[in-house]
């Protein structure tokens, strides 16, 4: 079995060497391991983006920036089986590790980490939730929603650290909570890496960016516009009405447009994640919607 995943990721190698000629791709710990230390040995910084591939334009502004600020960009490319709560998500998960190298040579990265999930978990981890103390960060918004969820990001994440030793790791603050609960775990688990916060980027028309948009039909895509428009204008409000009474403005607000459902709305503290009843700390207000089928998630800081 290993013998003919082997010759398959050669020819893999060999049919992208044509279009990629010094983009370079690994498959396996050891071999990921070799290089960091040749790195280094040779005192070069290590920027590092961890993915799960179906890459836009979102993960081009991190590369890039991984790019201009370390000697090694290094972008890992895994769609890790932890972290989903619905099998048929796992499997619908668009994979396209030609299209994407294409784009991370493009955007300045010449060494991608793409293992197999055999490569990265026993299975033993492949079937226990991994536990964490998340200091309560999990237990609103989308760790409610998607129990389980954050404990196999930590796990793959944490891995993904101990593996690459980056210096810098760069995250898309679109994820808002899973940002937070990054900085909590590199905190407890003592990294040594510092993480950079990175915008969201939106289209010209305010929608976030999301490998899920392209599900969208045309109509969706339209009304899912919506969806950041009203967060904005609910800035307007923020002083005026009480964080619970905004909620309930932005819930009822977006529910009407064609095709939006709101799953969740919360104004949170930015750190803690805790929801708020009062605009005298930090907040920031975050969503999961569903537009059709598809579930989008956005946020929009109020105050801070
Ligand atoms: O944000 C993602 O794409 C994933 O959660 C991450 C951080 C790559 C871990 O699998």
């Amino acid at each position: 079995m290993h013998a003919i995943f082997y010759r398959v990721q050669i020819l893999f190698f060999c049919n992208l060497a044509h279009t990629t000629k010094i983009m370079k791709i690994i498959r396996f710990k050891n071999e990921i391991s070799a290089a960091i230390k040749g790195f280094k040995e040779r005192g070069k910084t290590i920027g590092f983006v961890p993915t799960m591939g179906a890459l836009h334009d979102g993960h081009k502004a991190l590369v890039t920036r991984c790019v201009s600020e370390n000697d090694i960009c290094i972008v890992s490319i895994f769609v890790n089986p932890t972290q989903f709560n619905n099998i048929v998500d796992l499997e619908k998960y668009p994979r396209n590790l030609e299209r994407d190298a294409e784009m991370l040579e493009k955007a300045g990265c010449k060494l991608i980490f793409a293992p197999n999930p055999e490569e990265i978990y026993d299975s033993v981890e492949m079937s226990n939730q991994f536990s964490f103390d998340f200091n309560g960060l999990d237990k609103v918004m989308e760790g409610k929603f998607r129990p389980g969820h954050f404990n196999g990001v930590v796990q793959i994440v944490s891995k993904l650290f101990s593996l690459i030793q980056p210096d810098k790791a760069y995250f898309g603050e679109k994820d808002f909570q899973q940002l937070a609960i990054i900085h909590h775990m590199v905190k407890v688990l003592n990294f040594k890496v510092k993480i950079i916060d990175c915008p969201i980027v939106r289209e010209p028309s305010g929608l976030a960016l999301s490998s899920r948009n392209e599900r969208l039909t045309e109509a969706q895509r339209k009304n899912a516009v919506e969806i950041s428009k009203v967060l904005i204008e609910s800035r307007n409000f923020a002083p005026k009405l009480s964080p619970k009474e905004l909620t309930e403005w932005i819930i009822n607000k977006m529910n009407t447009v064609p095709d939006l459902k709101v799953e969740y709305y919360e104004i949170v503290n930015s750190k803690s994640l805790q929801i708020l009843d009062s605009w005298t700390e930090p907040a920031v207000g975050c969503i999961a919607v569903f537009c059709g089928e598809v579930r989008l998630i956005d946020n929009i800081r109020y105050n801070s």
